[in-house]
């Protein structure tokens, strides 16, 4: 794994199925009640500058596990860009602490802080991408459907950051990702440029969610109005009808379907209470994997023995 985690972009399909094999150890031994301390007397420090359950906690918890330190730091408290400059919260940080975690708006943000650190910058989420979202979400669907390679992985709703980076979590698995979005909400001009030769195979947009849904082997959404976009709230719930995850849409794909949503969920909105309370929804076990994903990604950036790590995985995965 490269020193920072920005976007999935900055990694290789072998970099990617490291972490999952370095996850599915760190779970394993979690489970054995094996204590493994290789972040002992190292400190992350975690900016947020939205709201967060299951990030901050994965993280917090993860350092406590791995025998290290995590710190908060509101947003409006360091007052990036405003109150400093990124590149001087950089360059200090990196004096006290020896790795980043930053959830905020512009992933220029996140840019320019990995650009002037001297420690590893992880994105806890950005406008862009939830990077560490889609590792978590590999892992579940790893765990569920025993394999990832030729899944069809339909994602319904706005083809938005967790979209984003599931799609490129998908292509470095073999996975197909079909995104079923609203013209007006699927990617990109510069998204679809930055898949290449993916694009139109591995994955491809289709309007229409329920010819998307047809034959899925996963069925996933998140919510049609992301932290930032408050104001589009009404606009978006009249753009986004018909683009719900519910018994119908389950009913057209695979038998085996699951069901996914990375959280926090509007039921009634993106996806129906029977959606994320039936026999096929995995949404809980996805949550419980931030926190060995999120290990992961520590233990590799931040530990001195990934390759170690990753070798002691591969040989017991
Ligand atoms: N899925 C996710 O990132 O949840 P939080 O916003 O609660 O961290
Ligand atoms: N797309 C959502 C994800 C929340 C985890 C948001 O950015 O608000």
């Amino acid at each position: 794994m490269s020193r920072h985690l920005t976007t999935l972009d900055e990694l290789s399909a072998q970099e990617f199925s490291d972490l999952l094999a370095v996850a599915v150890y760190l779970k394993r031994r979690r489970a054995q009640g094996i204590v493994e301390h290789a972040l002992a007397g190292k400190t992350l420090a975690m900016i947020f500058e939205k709201p967060s359950l299951r990030t901050r906690l994965s993280f917090e918890v993860g350092m406590t596990e791995l025998g290290g330190t995590a710190t908060y730091i509101r947003g409006e408290e360091v007052g990036m860009n405003t109150r400093e400059p990124i590149k001087d919260i950089a360059r200090v940080l990196s004096r006290y602490v020896q790795g980043i975690m930053l959830r905020t708006f512009s992933h220029a943000n996140v840019v320019e802080m990995a650009r002037h650190a001297t420690v590893p910058v992880i994105n806890g989420l950005s406008d862009a991408c939830h990077p560490c979202q889609a590792l978590a979400d590999l892992l579940t669907i790893h765990e569920h459907l025993g394999e990832t390679r030729g899944l069809k992985v339909v994602f319904v709703g706005d083809g938005n950051n967790v979209a984003r980076s599931l799609a490129r979590a998908c292509v470095l698995s073999g996975a197909t990702f079909v995104l079923a979005a609203p013209a007006a909400y699927a990617f990109s001009a510069e998204d679809v440029a930055s898949f290449g030769p993916a694009w139109g195979s591995a994955v491809s947009h289709v309007p229409d969610a329920a010819a998307a849904a047809r034959g899925a082997d996963v069925l996933y959404t998140d919510v049609w109005t992301s932290m930032g976009q408050e104001a589009e709230r009404e606009t978006r719930l009249k753009d986004f009808r018909g683009y719900a995850i519910d018994q119908r849409l389950i009913a057209l794909a695979a038998p085996r379907v699951k069901v996914m949503h990375c959280l926090p969920a509007h039921r009634g909105e993106e996806i129906s209470d029977a959606a994320v309370e039936g026999a096929q929804s995995i949404v809980f076990d996805q949550a419980e994997n931030r926190l060995h994903a999120q290990k992961a990604i520590l233990r590799l950036a931040m530990a001195d023995d990934a390759e170690r790590v990753i070798a002691a995985a591969r040989a017991t995965t």
